[in-house]
């Protein structure tokens, strides 16, 4: 086999499938479009799923790809062995209705003996069990039976991605790298095939037949079109070709190794290896992810970020790195994928700095996190226990950033396991307590102090992020101290500090003190006069007054405050522009995550009104304007024009915080230098706090970007799920399905860089429509599908028969029971005649729901009657279940209610009623 680099793998795949007719897509985003249950793209079939199940017109019907893929499920062995990695390229060609299996494995195995350059004796296949259609196809085109193995659905059924879509059994092709792979147990055992779980044989292709569409409730509906989805791991089939045992020693993964080689200073080795590849792996997800703009965050997407990137220091550190690291790694990697992905160069930057920034933060505990592992083992150890329990797991998450994965991995390696149901519980605690702990201690400190009045911390956090200072005072529970130790609560006043301390809505920095041996965790910054207290928790050593020490605050988390902080007074400044002068701040917070801003103005914004205020803040952030802060008397203060709060009290100097024209404040708050900081602004909330006045809340920086990715995630699956009933009911699209685009996560992104200050506006309005239209074409289906069910239902002589074939007999009565979707009422009494006349003895109970309502229609004959029988009183008691009224005759009674979803229940409240009283009669 001929030597060949990923690149021209990649590049012979997408022109061997262009010459046969497949559109050429691009890789989509690691954000999945229109699947919310689908953390990342896992498969190159991602992102035509609408396009499999038909849930949107197609505008091709074959397709190949180079698609970026993040799978995590296989995390926490990654590096350990020689082919796992979270991130991998697959190449893939699809099809929509167009050829199925007799093509698709024609195409596989022409490309893998033509380009691929794989003799043809050493290529195996695997069918699912029962296909001998797959069989056939690959005997006629020369592979022997004999290398053809049959597997079960655990290998040779695929999907769906996430909880519901596309799948079907598939076929995959193996290469046979020789009985030498195979080890002493299999090397020439003749029972060893693919399927086995040595070396020899090798997957690298997968072949799905789609056939069917997988519900949310797992039930397999046959497709309407038959589909081939393929997918083949572009590291891995380089592997192969390039003669090599591990996806690491590929010609691209290694450039990586031997970057972290120069920049570690150590080798490639036995014993490195598994952190190399680890470094290697994880720089790739992580570098993809941040370019699609996935942040490290506490939950979802950002958290698997954040533990990849943590998983990486740790193994970095096992290298002797304990310095931030991988960032340096995207300079490299920009440069190897920047043929495929040339889009990531000018992402470079911004890339470099979310890692850097991670890292750095991570890193301030990593060490003491892991002694503190490492002190909790042995004492387990010495009490003969191997449970780490869900308290201590959990202390190592809130206190040292330790994701619960990362612990479970360290304690397994060191045979003890770790309860984490109880780490969930404790979690769970923390969110309902939250930042509670901290302000419920809000007691004076500084009222027992003799100098308690005067005593003033300087505050240098508006230029500086980290400062040298002396410790002044240590208060426990309350009390005056001289020294905290390890695992202690404390509140520490300093000299001077960087920590912003909570005030004018902003919260208090987060961060760090330390000294010789110590580190001290600020959890909260707070003020008492003109001291401020850093609250927190001694993480290692002891603290003493008179301690110098030095200070760094969590600079994520203040980046985001400030984002969030400047961004409120350029709100306040829209505000007052768009509505009017008699805009006046009422309140405001400023948190890392998100602005809320309560100002006074008598009628709730107009839709209109928001764009403006959203394009007026955004426009400001576009134009680059430098902050500029003065402190100035406060009579100059106030001729200037600066906005200021007016029931507040100010000093005879005030802090005066411009934005050009946009923004001129009162304020002590700490802000970004340059209003393009703040990257984009978006309201996501507008409303009433009470008392006249209106609150707006506000996202800024990357997460708008995000937001309105996840908001078109949501409604891309709505629009699906509406098309797939069109076609259900009506077999096309054309009538009352949705052809309106809903922007991908690319195309959000794309509007973003393209037209910051219009992309909010444009990216609403576009949710807009695509929800007028949703409802709109949502109304209109239902009301042609009742008419469409109302016509066939008269129109069906076939379902009486049907009915009177499934009757309960309760003693001598004949009960039909049926529910219905959509038919009226009238229609269900034509039916009731017909079985009436069919049958003396018959009692019809019959439902029907409809959107949010129900209609029941119970009837039966005079016979019936003379023998007792109410239908009204029946059914006046089923209808208590439907939350409605309703009664009749003893022959015949109709009444509706609600909760559609309890009609079968309560037809058979009527069923235990009438056999409480006639079985056996
Ligand atoms: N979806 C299949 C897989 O991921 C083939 O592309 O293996």
């Amino acid at each position: 086999m001929k030597q060949k680099t990923v690149q021209e793998i990649a590049s012979l795949y997408i022109e061997y499938f262009r010459k046969n007719g497949h559109s050429i897509v691009p890789s989509s985003s690691l954000v999945p479009t229109g699947d919310p249950t689908l953390l990342f793209t896992t498969a190159g079939m991602v992102q035509f799923k609408p396009l499999f199940t038909g849930a949107v017109e197609l505008p091709y019907t074959r397709a190949a790809s180079v698609q970026k893929c993040v799978r995590t499920t296989d995390l926490e062995v990654v590096g350990k062995t020689e082919r796992h990695c979270t991130f991998f390229e697959m190449l893939g060609n699809f099809s929509f209705g167009d050829y199925f299996k007799k093509e698709a494995i024609a195409y596989a195995l022409e490309f893998s003996l033509q380009h691929l350059e794989i003799p043809k004796e050493k290529i195996w296949v695997t069918i699912y069990l029962d296909d001998d259609e797959a069989k056939q196809i690959w005997m006629d085109l020369g592979i022997p039976e004999e290398r053809i193995v049959r597997l079960g659905k655990k290998d040779n059924f695929w999907g769906p991605a996430g909880d519901s879509g596309a799948c079907g059994p598939c076929s995959e092709l193996y290469l046979d790298r020789g009985p030498e792979k195979g080890g002493p147990n299999c090397g020439n055992n003749p029972n060893c095939k693919p399927g086995c779980d040595c070396d020899r044989y090798l997957e690298y292709w997968n072949l799905v037949f789609n056939q069917f569409n997988q519900t949310v409730t797992g039930e397999l509906l046959p497709l309407k079109q038959t589909g081939i989805d393929t997918g083949s791991g572009l590291e891995r089939v380089a592997m192969l070709l390039q003669g090599v045992d591990s996806v690491y020693d590929t010609d691209e993964l290694k450039k990586i190794i031997q970057k972290i080689e120069s920049l570690s200073g150590q080798t490639y080795n036995e014993s490195t290896k598994v952190s190399f590849r680890v470094i290697t792996d994880h720089s790739r997800s992580v570098f993809f992810a941040i370019g699609d703009r996935i942040i490290p965050d506490r939950t979802g997407r950002g958290y698997v970020i954040r533990r990849l990137i943590r998983r990486a220091s740790l193994f970095a550190r096992k290298l002797g790195i304990h310095k931030p690291f991988l960032f340096q790694l995207v300079e490299p990697l920009v440069a190897i994928y920047s043929e495929r992905y040339p889009e990531l160069s000018s992402r470079k930057e911004e890339i470099k700095n979310t890692i850097l920034k991670e890292e750095e933060l991570f890193l301030n505990t990593l060490e003491i996190g892991l002694e503190e592992l490492e002190r909790l083992l042995s004492e387990l150890k010495s009490q003969n226990q191997t449970v780490v329990s869900g308290k201590e797991s959990f202390r190592l998450y809130s206190t040292f950033g330790f994701p619960k994965e990362m612990t479970r991995e360290l304690v397994l390696e060191r045979g003890f396991s770790f309860h984490e149901e109880e780490f969930e519980e404790e979690l769970e605690k923390d969110r309902d307590l939250s930042r509670a702990s901290w302000k419920g201690k809000k007691v004076s400190y500084l009222t027992g102090l003799s100098n308690g009045r005067e005593l003033k911390t300087e505050f240098l956090g508006y230029e500086a992020s980290k400062a040298e200072a002396n410790i002044l005072y240590i208060f426990k529970e309350g009390k005056q101290v001289p020294s905290v130790r390890q695992g202690e609560e404390a509140v520490i006043v300093l000299d001077r500090t960087p920590f912003y301390a909570e005030g004018g809505g902003q919260l208090g920095d987060t961060g760090y003190i330390k000294g010789g041996d110590f580190q001290f965790q600020v959890q909260d910054t707070q003020k008492e006069n003109d001291a401020f207290l850093h609250m927190g928790l001694v993480l290692k050593g002891e603290i003493k007054t008179g301690d110098h020490v030095s200070l760094e605050i969590d600079g994520v988390r203040r980046k985001n405050l400030a984002n969030h902080h400047s961004g409120t007074h350029l709100l306040n400044g829209a505000l007052r522009r768009i509505l009017g002068d008699h805009v006046s701040q009422k309140g405001s917070v400023v948190s890392p995550d998100y602005l809320r801003f309560d100002f006074s103005h008598g009628k709730a914004l107009s839709q209109e009104e928001i764009t403006r205020i959203e394009e007026d803040v955004n426009r400001a952030i576009a134009q680059e304007i430098l902050v500029k802060t003065e402190v100035l008397p406060i009579e100059e203060a106030k001729t200037s024009g600066a906005v200021s709060m007016f029931d507040e009290k100010y000093g005879n100097l005030v802090r005066v915080v411009s934005m050009g024209d946009a923004s001129k404040e009162f304020c002590g708050g700490t802000h970004v230098s340059n209003t393009a900081d703040i990257s984009y602004f978006a309201i996501i909330k507008e409303g009433s706090p009470g008392a006249g006045n209106r609150r707006i809340e506000a996202i800024c920086g990357s997460n708008v970007v995000a937001y309105f990715q996840s908001i078109f995630q949501v409604l891309a699956e709505k629009v699906q799920e509406h098309n797939l009933k069109v076609k259900e009911s009506f077999g096309d699209l054309k009538v009352f399905g949705i052809h309106e685009r809903v922007p991908s996560p690319e195309e959000v992104q794309i509007s973003f860089e393209k037209d910051s200050t219009q992309a909010v506006g444009i990216l609403r309005s576009k949710k807009q429509t695509v929800e007028k239209i949703l409802e709109e074409k949502s109304n209109q289906y239902f009301k042609e599908k009742k008419k469409k069910e109302a016509m066939s239902f008269q129109l069906n002589p076939e379902l009486v028969e049907s009915l009177l074939k499934s009757v309960i007999k309760i003693g001598s009565l004949v009960v039909v029971k049926q529910v219905f979707d959509g038919v009226d009422s009238k229609s269900l009494k034509d039916l009731g005649d017909s079985l009436k006349s069919r049958s003396e003895d018959v009692i019809c109970l019959f439902g029907s729901k409809e959107g949010e309502s129900s209609t029941l229609v119970y009837m039966c004959n005079q016979k019936n009657v003379a023998k007792g029988i109410h239908c009204g009183n029946l059914l006046k008691s089923a209808l208590e279940l439907l939350g409605g009224k309703g009664g009749g005759r003893p022959d015949m009674a109709q009444g509706g209610g609600k909760n559609p979803d309890s009609i079968e229940k309560a037809l058979d409240v009527t069923i235990q009623t009438l056999k409480q009283e006639w079985e056996g009669k």
